[in-house]
């Protein structure tokens, strides 16, 4: 990452990799030395994915899961016995996805298909009873990112299909400047620290990982960063509206113990 990139990471974070100096090597958090981080701390979320799951029962046929990551909700959606494409952009939470699944017994593995792409851009060339977007990745993508997405999630929408995505609900955010500060444990033996900085009416917040503890006499420390939009549910559901979907379900998701809570959305194209 650019010099440039390090300054915009703010609070204590900032401060830390200030200190830290050349000795702190900064990392998207979803680039090829990002990816093992971000699969060590993603744990298994289990809330979120027993509601989706729940939610995709009524659906029926093929899933497109978008942003796919490393798999963590892919392998649960597997067991749904459906043909399930998964679609990802980054090549370093591709690699982790492929390993994953060569790992699962071949009868499921063969209903999964990865395919390298962007959500805002992409054309399968086929329809999907649902497509799915969980770990509220939405807000990974700007405005015109969005608008691209709702297009190309409406055209590979079979007829009755369902949109389903997952959101932070921002009323919950709190208010004025907060650092929230969390150890995880990560699946790789190592623990964590994560520094989560959001400014009241910013329309983004920054995640920024360390490894804890920071080991004095290490010569290079690898910090991962990521910048999230904050979008309310309202905003959401007025972009869909616009491009031709209606809500139709909003559920809250049960509290993780985190901050803030998180709501699934169910949409489909208008009739
Ligand atoms: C918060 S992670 C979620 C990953 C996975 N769904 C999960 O639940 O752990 C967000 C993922 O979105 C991917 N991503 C970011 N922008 C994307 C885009 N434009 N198209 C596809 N994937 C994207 C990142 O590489 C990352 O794997």
């Amino acid at each position: 990452m650019s010099t440039d990139q390090r300054v915009t990471v703010p609070g204590r974070a900032g401060a830390l990799l200030a200190e830290l100096g050349d000795r702190a090597v900064l990392h998207d958090l979803y680039d090829e030395e990002g990816a093992p981080v971000y699969h060590a701390i993603a744990g298994s979320s289990p809330l979120e994915v027993r509601e989706l799951v729940g939610a995709l029962r009524p659906t029926v046929g093929p899933i497109l899961e978008l942003a796919a990551g490393s798999g963590r909700l892919t392998m649960p959606l597997l067991t749904l016995g459906r043909e399930l494409t998964a679609l990802e952009l980054a090549p370093g939470m591709i690699r982790i996805l492929t390993e994953r699944l060569r790992a699962v017994p071949a009868a499921r593995r063969d209903r999964c298909t990865v395919v390298p792409g962007d959500m805002s851009d992409f054309d399968l060339d086929r329809t999907f009873g649902a497509v799915v977007l969980g770990a509220t990745s939405v807000s990974l993508l700007d405005a015109p990112g969005r608008a691209g997405l709702y297009r190309c999630v409406r055209r590979h929408l079979a007829p009755g299909g369902r949109f389903l995505l997952t959101a932070v609900d921002v009323a919950d955010f709190g208010s004025s400047t907060t650092e929230q500060v969390m150890d995880v444990d990560g699946s790789d033996g190592t623990r964590y620290r994560l520094y989560e900085h959001w400014t009241e009416g910013a329309d983004v917040r920054t995640v920024t990982v360390f490894p804890q503890p920071l080991e004095a006499a290490a010569p290079a420390i690898t910090v991962c960063t990521t910048r999230i939009g904050v979008l309310p549910v309202a905003q959401l559901e007025t972009e869909l509206a616009h491009a031709g979907m209606i809500l139709t379900d909003r559920r809250p998701l049960p509290p993780t113990g985190g901050r803030h809570h998180d709501v699934l959305l169910v949409a489909e194209v208008a009739a």
